[in-house]
């Protein structure tokens, strides 16, 4: 944990402020072990492996622990890196590009492997903040440790241990896997200054009736509870078939001459050809991060709008991403 850090914590129980009480070992800058102690209601919160500790899944009620631990384990077996992240993450947080992120204080909601707490930090934020209630987080501190404007904590995003002095907050797809995704939003949306920008990418309920239909079931009662590693072999299965279509037909089609035209009627175009781009071991990621959720809720439009104008957000800017989701933008 980098001192600078403090200067944006405080207490998720009553909001005091959070002192370092003591360091029992530093690396690099980072204190690696120590505590951290809330100055009004005495709580305190250790500093274990170099990341600030608020929340660990096994405190909370089942189903968000259920959902923190599953990814935990994903994100700790694929750590790749992909030099289309980028894309894809300026994707989700459409119109945000780099240059917005300049000089700004940023707080990502379910940071996972970190990636994107990662390019936020390049493209410039003054301090990047990534949470997570899972284990990723020792992946996405691994990731980010070098970066001294780049913050790992594992917290629920219930409970988010921050002053009110974020200017831009974001969180993609990860609200939709929590108990209660508006809670969730509502949640993050309190961290954010008057100004200060807010997006959020969730899973759509228009378009994947089929998922919900198929998939859906599938998952609740049989992937979701099956063993880690048999269902990272079993994924290869559905995720070879994404993969071959993607390769030999979806994408090829999508980048030939005149061949949008007719691509636009295969099932699920828009999608397909946008992960077409990607290799075999993030195509898997995918589907298997589809089938391991033991939550997923999908989201319909005019709910989702509801969310921004519960929190008050102005100038809002709801759209279709890749037509099977929904990605949205606006000022608190
Ligand atoms: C599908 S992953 C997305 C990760 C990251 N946003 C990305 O796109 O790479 C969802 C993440 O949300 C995290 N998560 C789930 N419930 C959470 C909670 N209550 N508080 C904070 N993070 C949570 C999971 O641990 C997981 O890392
Ligand atoms: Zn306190």
């Amino acid at each position: 944990m980098k001192r600078k850090l403090l200067d944006y914590l405080r207490c998720p129980s009553c909001a005091g402020a959070i002192l370092l009480s003591s360091i029992a070992s530093t690396e690099e800058g980072e204190i690696m072990e120590g505590k951290l102690a809330c100055d009004s209601c005495q709580s305190t919160f250790p500093i274990v492996r170099g990341i600030p500790r608020f929340g660990t899944p096994e405190k909370l009620d089942a189903d968000k622990a259920a959902t923190a631990e599953t990814f935990g384990w994903q994100w700790q077996h694929f750590v790749q890196s992909d030099e289309l992240y980028a894309d894809q993450f300026l994707g989700w947080i459409a119109p945000v590009r780099p240059e917005f992120f300049r000089d700004k204080v940023v707080l990502e909601g379910g940071c996972g492997k970190g990636r994107h707490t990662q390019l936020a930090a390049s493209w410039g934020a003054r301090d990047v903040i990534g949470v997570d209630l899972s284990d990723a987080v020792e992946t996405a501190f691994a990731a980010t440790r070098n970066l001294e404007n780049a913050h790992i904590v594992q917290a629920d995003i219930y409970h988010l241990p921050f002053a009110r002095v974020v200017d831009y907050a974001f969180s993609v797809g990860v609200l939709h896997h929590l108990p209660d995704p508006r809670a969730g939003f509502r949640s993050l949306a309190t961290k954010v200054k008057d100004g200060g920008h807010l997006s959020a990418w969730v899973y759509g309920a228009e378009s994947n009736e089929w998922i919900t239909r198929f998939v859906d079931p599938l998952r609740k009662k049989f992937s979701s509870r099956m063993d880690r590693r048999a269902l990272l072999h079993l994924s290869k299965l559905p995720a070879a078939v994404v993969y071959l279509a993607t390769k030999l037909i979806y994408g090829p089609l999508n980048r030939s001459k005149g061949g949008p035209k007719l691509a636009r009627h295969l099932f699920y175009n828009d999608y397909l050809s946008a992960i077409s781009q990607f290799g075999w071991r993030e195509q898997h990621t995918i589907v298997f991060d589809h089938l391991v959720a033991p939550t997923s809720h999908y989201i319909h439009r005019k709910d989702f709008e509801e969310w921004w104008r519960e929190v008050g957000a102005k100038d809002v800017i709801v759209g279709w991403h890749n037509k099977n989701s929904w990605r949205g933008f606006g000022r608190i």
